[in-house]
């Protein structure tokens, strides 16, 4: 059943009497003024920012713009089931966290301060690779589920251990990411000089990995390559990466390692050679089901389901990778009229409310990820914070279909901005 809008609105209402306002603002753009506050200049640029002249963030959200939901009255809809059924398992909310790396700039501990909020709200998360934390400490708490993100190594020994690892610690599904085979450019970070895996942040997933483990020390026993001039600036990211290193911080200072793990990570974390026959190998590699996350084009989709992909997600990571990419809204209905109703489509990128979530549900989406909103909560208010981002989209997604006179999703109407008449469904 559909989290009730009612029961949200009764409670920050009924607050209101005794003079309590809700601590994380309930639409985005207050949200996110308040979470720039909250966060250091670092972490705001590289959680809000976007790829060149951040055109494909703004384009992510013009396309909801461009879509309008055609509300039908005297429908009778007194109960509504937002519930969907994804690789054999019913989750109560078409929606999940999408998974977002190197949080740890936002608050300390924040993978499992996510993951209690995830859990608190009823939905699952995504764990990235590029988590603060493994995922086998993680997914204990994951009580409405959790899929495992995987960006593909140029290691094939580091991509198995991967989904070893996340298959072991009871993964729903394996997420690929394919859009960040290399970094996109990103003038906010460049701007400061920034990049927080750098310093150590957002490779917990890599030193607790006995394969990465291994390919540390190659590089420890390797040729060493000259240290950074020792200015101040350097001198205090050693001891940021120390800090963030596994282990005695004092053992750390000491040890070749924690450097050797950075430069380790920086050479192996993501392959550009990656194509269809890497892909075509997961079928072997993982009984997971695979999902590939990244993709717009029709053509991919269905060439992702003829090589054994089991679902897709629409996305174009927020608009960090390709400035001027199609906007996910706008890729959507054509990757859904691909797959045919073979697979499950998910949808990212500039989802910001309930409404959002009505809408692209409308245009053919299975279930959709929540992004920076869920970091905003966070920043401001950890776990409850991210509980209460997530709770709120899904309540004002409960009274869209309400007030839309939808039951359930597949009812809902969306026509093109300036028209009226619906888009057809391009569901089968
Ligand atoms: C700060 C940040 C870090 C991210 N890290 C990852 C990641 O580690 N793996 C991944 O597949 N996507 C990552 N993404 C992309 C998200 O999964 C998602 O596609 C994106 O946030 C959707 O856009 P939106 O936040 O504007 O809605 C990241 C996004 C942000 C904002």
């Amino acid at each position: 059943m559909g989290a009730s809008g009612r029961v949200r609105q009764d409670e920050v209402y009924r607050g209101g009497i005794t003079g309590r306002r809700p601590v994380v603002p309930t639409a985005f753009p207050a949200l996110e003024r308040r979470a720039k506050r909250a966060m250091t200049r670092r972490a705001w640029a590289y959680v809000a920012g976007g790829a060149g002249s951040e055109e494909t963030v703004a384009a992510n959200r013009a396309a909801f713009a461009r879509h309008r939901i055609v509300p039908r009255m005297l429908r009778g809809v007194g109960e509504r089931d937002t519930s969907v059924e994804i690789f054999g398992r019913r989750y109560d909310h078409p929606l999940l966290l999408a998974p977002i790396g190197a949080l740890d700039l936002v608050s300390r501990r924040a993978d499992l301060a996510v993951v209690h909020g995830a859990a608190q709200a009823g939905v699952p998360m995504i764990v990235s690779n590029q988590a603060g934390f493994p995922s086998e400490e993680i997914a204990p708490y994951a009580t409405a589920g959790w899929w495992s993100q995987l960006y593909w190594s140029t290691s094939d020994d580091l991509v198995d251990s991967f989904l070893a690892r996340a298959e072991a610690a009871g993964a729903g599904a394996v997420v690929v990411t394919l859009d960040t085979t290399v970094l996109g450019w990103r003038p906010r970070d460049l701007d400061l000089g920034h990049l927080p895996f750098a310093r150590g942040l957002g490779i917990a997933q890599y030193t607790s990995d006995p394969v990465f483990a291994r390919l540390t020390r190659e590089t420890a026993d390797g040729p060493s390559r000259a240290a950074p001039t020792p200015t101040p600036a350097a001198v205090r990211t050693l001891l940021e990466i120390s800090r963030n290193h596994p282990g005695r911080f004092a053992d750390n200072l000491r040890s070749p390692l924690p450097r050797a793990a950075v430069e380790t990570f920086l050479r192996v974390y993501s392959r550009p050679t990656l194509n269809w026959d890497d892909i075509a190998t997961l079928r072997t590699r993982t009984r997971l089901p695979v999902v590939l996350k990244g993709v717009l084009h029709p053509d991919d989709a269905r060439r992702a389901l003829d090589v054994g992909v089991d679902g897709v997600l629409v996305s174009n990571h927020g608009g960090r990778q390709v400035d001027g990419s199609v906007a996910t809204l706008d890729a959507l209905p054509g990757v859904v009229a691909a797959v045919d109703g073979r697979a499950p489509v998910l949808l990212d990128s500039g989802v910001r409310s309930g409404s959002d979530v009505a809408r692209a549900l409308a245009l053919g989406a299975t279930a959709v990820c929540l992004g920076r909103p869920f970091a905003y909560g966070l920043a401001i208010a950890g776990a409850a914070g991210v509980a209460q981002v997530v709770r709120d989209v899904l309540a004002e997604l409960d009274l869209t279909l309400a007030l839309a006179g939808a039951q359930r999703p597949a009812d809902l109407e969306v026509a093109p901005f300036g028209t009226t008449e619906p888009v057809v469904r391009p569901r089968g």
